[in-house]
């Protein structure tokens, strides 16, 4: 079985549509086909300012949301990133084989440092770093993803290139899987824009745990575009394509059959009918959640088992890189 991995930030307290249609589905769909390793990337969610106890919770939230969305432990890896710590031990490794301008081309640093230039920290430079020593670990052969990573992994295959002709074969070198059609889910307010949890406003983003008249009230009024037909246009009608890619994807339809059923219709049935859609999605998922934070001895069993697999595949690449890389090892 090719090897797949992929990690979730734990900043919010809730994932949003655009985290699970982007990535968690698929994570779901390849824990059938893979042997797969998902992680609550804690270390990577304290690089912009965090509140402990937040971020604790946020951690276990995030982890019951995964189940309850479908990671089943019987099928996949699961677990938190700082329960294995031979990401950071690896991720200095890779550091020292970064260029410095090479990191500052990132853009998802640059948007972020540019926003807050003050208070940037050299842990948001380092960042992609961290995050291609949580793939180089798993000798991953896939990483699911949404578009806003595609950066991220050309740089994780070329740190793992690089690495393997410095030091020997070392690293698969891993593809990025990311499924064109909800590679981008857009804002609900601005269309143009990726639906963000750190740069959506909050009728731009359907949280998965908010409640869902609100989610249902976020769709009905969600920015669409002059004119009046229902059409997919991506440059020309955003905001209406982004619904029927939503709508497309939660009930597993093709864009086609949709303009069919709504040939002739207008944007207010279309948004009404996923409305509700996106009512009864989220509905079960939630309750799921709150079983999964109801049973916190279950979850930490589940993060536990997962964190004890995940160190058994990660100590043996951080060893081979110890030693390619020239360290002594302890006698
Ligand atoms: P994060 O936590 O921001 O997002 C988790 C996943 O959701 C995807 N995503 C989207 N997909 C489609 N439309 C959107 N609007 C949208 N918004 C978010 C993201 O692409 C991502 O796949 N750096 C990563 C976390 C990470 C990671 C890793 C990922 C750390 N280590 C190793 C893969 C492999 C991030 O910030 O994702």
């Amino acid at each position: 079985r090719p090897r797949v991995l992929s990690g979730i930030q734990p900043t919010a307290d809730s994932f949003h549509l655009g985290n699970y249609l982007g990535a968690v589905r698929n994570w779901v769909a390849m824990q059938e086909t893979h042997d797969a390793y998902y992680c609550v990337v804690d270390l990577h969610a304290i690089t912009m300012g965090h509140d402990p106890i937040a971020l604790r919770n946020r951690t276990r939230i995030s982890a019951a949301q995964l189940l309850a969305l479908g990671l089943d432990p019987e099928r996949c890896t699961l677990f938190v990133q700082s329960h294995v710590p031979e990401h950071a031990q690896l991720g200095w490794v890779l550091s020292c084989i970064t260029g410095f301008g090479e990191a500052g081309r990132m853009v998802q640093f640059k948007d972020k440092s540019a926003k807050a230039a003050d208070t940037t920290t050299v842990g948001l430079f380092t960042y992609p770093i961290l995050q291609a020593a949580d793939i180089l670990l798993y000798q991953a052969d896939q990483v699911p993803v949404g578009e806003d990573q595609r950066q991220h992994l050309e740089l994780t295959r070329d740190l793992a290139q690089r690495f393997n002709t410095r030091y020997g074969p070392t690293f698969r070198v891993p593809s990025a899987f990311i499924l064109r059609d909800t590679a981008k889910i857009t804002d609900l307010q601005d269309p143009t824009a990726k639906m963000s949890k750190s740069a959506s406003s909050p009728n731009g983003i359907i949280e998965l745990l908010e409640e869902p008249a609100r989610s249902a009230k976020k769709i009905k009024s969600a920015v669409t575009d002059t004119g009046r037909e229902i059409l997919y246009d991506e440059e020309n009608k955003p905001g209406v394509s982004n619904l029927l890619t939503i709508y497309a994807a939660l009930t597993m339809r093709t864009i086609d059959e949709l303009l069919e059923q709504y040939d002739g219709r207008g944007y207010g049935d279309l948004k009404k009918d996923l409305a509700e859609i996106v009512v009864e999605f989220v509905k079960p998922v939630q309750e799921r959640t709150r079983a999964y934070l109801e049973d916190p001895g279950y979850l930490d069993k589940v993060l536990a088992i997962g964190a004890e697999k995940a160190r058994a595949v990660a100590s043996v690449t951080l060893a081979e890189a110890y030693q390619n890389v020239g360290f002594l090892s302890p006698a």
